[in-house]
């Protein structure tokens, strides 16, 4: 596969080395010697390694327990998940809304208070906002055309109690359930809102003020990173950069409709 400038561009911002077809293979890394401190046996003369007496077996891969189940499946699954503590406070689990083959997908963070008793993302002042901020793109979470309707998401499907930050192993467990989401819509376009949509998505902690403005990639899908609505409503100077981000989402979204009549 060949990348183009912007694409190489792109893998080098997210620390990835691509090699290309007919480029020179990187050269062996070169180990240090330390030599052993004073008074150590001396070290066997070089020569050919013995064989390990059992070569470890190497590691499968492990699929993940939600790989390849279809739409009934997975919100059954969603609703059973007992993968972590939050399963203990929560009313109900909060899948998803929004067409399920939608161009746009939105993902957030966790159901906050009114999620949880409702059952759906962003019903609160945030999602007021983002509902707002869809509107102005001519998008909604309504029934409409995969082009117009969203599909909203969050990574974790359960509240945390008192609406604290989600802790890194329960992000780790709802992962695969955002994961195949993504995979099932197949979405032209995702925008990640805020810190830990970021960390599910694109497996960094870099804060979304370094990493919006630019096109990144979840498995060859572009994906978008902007400000969280609930970070918005605290600090509304923002919203400038968020309309931004969204234009550039909009912008992504028909060079990708573009390619698919191409
Ligand atoms: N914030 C989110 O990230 N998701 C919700 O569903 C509600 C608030």
């Amino acid at each position: 596969m060949r990348w183009t400038e912007r694409q190489q561009g792109m893998l080098r911002e997210m620390g990835l080395r691509v090699w290309a077809p007919g480029e020179a293979a990187a050269p062996e890394p070169v180990i240090a010697r330390v030599p052993p401190p004073a008074g150590s046996p001396p070290l066997p003369a070089p020569g050919p390694a013995p064989a390990p007496a059992q070569a470890p077996a190497p590691e499968a891969p492990r699929a993940s327990p939600v790989a390849g189940l279809g739409w009934p499946e997975l919100r059954a699954a969603v609703a059973a998940c007992r993968a972590c503590g939050l399963c203990e406070s929560r009313k109900q689990t909060v899948f998803g809304v929004g067409h399920e083959s939608a161009h746009w997908m939105i993902v957030g963070e966790a159901p906050g208070e009114q999620e949880d008793l409702q059952g759906e993302p962003f019903v609160g002042a945030a999602g007021r906002l983002l509902d707002r901020m869809l509107l102005a793109l001519g998008l909604t979470r309504e029934p409409a055309e995969p082009a117009r309707q969203v599909f909203i998401a969050n990574t974790l499907k359960c509240r945390p109690p008192r609406n604290r930050n989600p802790e890194p192993d329960e992000l780790l467990k709802c992962q695969p359930f955002l994961e195949r989401q993504v995979e099932l819509v197949q979405p032209r376009v995702i925008l990640a809102m805020g810190r830990f949509a970021i960390q599910s998505l694109l497996d960094s902690t870099e804060p979304v003020g370094r990493l919006r403005g630019r096109v990144h990639q979840w498995r060859g899908r572009p994906l978008i990173v902007t400000y969280h609505p609930a970070y918005l409503l605290r600090n509304p100077v923002d919203k400038a950069r968020a309309w931004a981000d969204l234009c550039l989402a909009a912008q992504t979204a028909e060079q990708m409709a573009a390619q698919h009549q191409g």
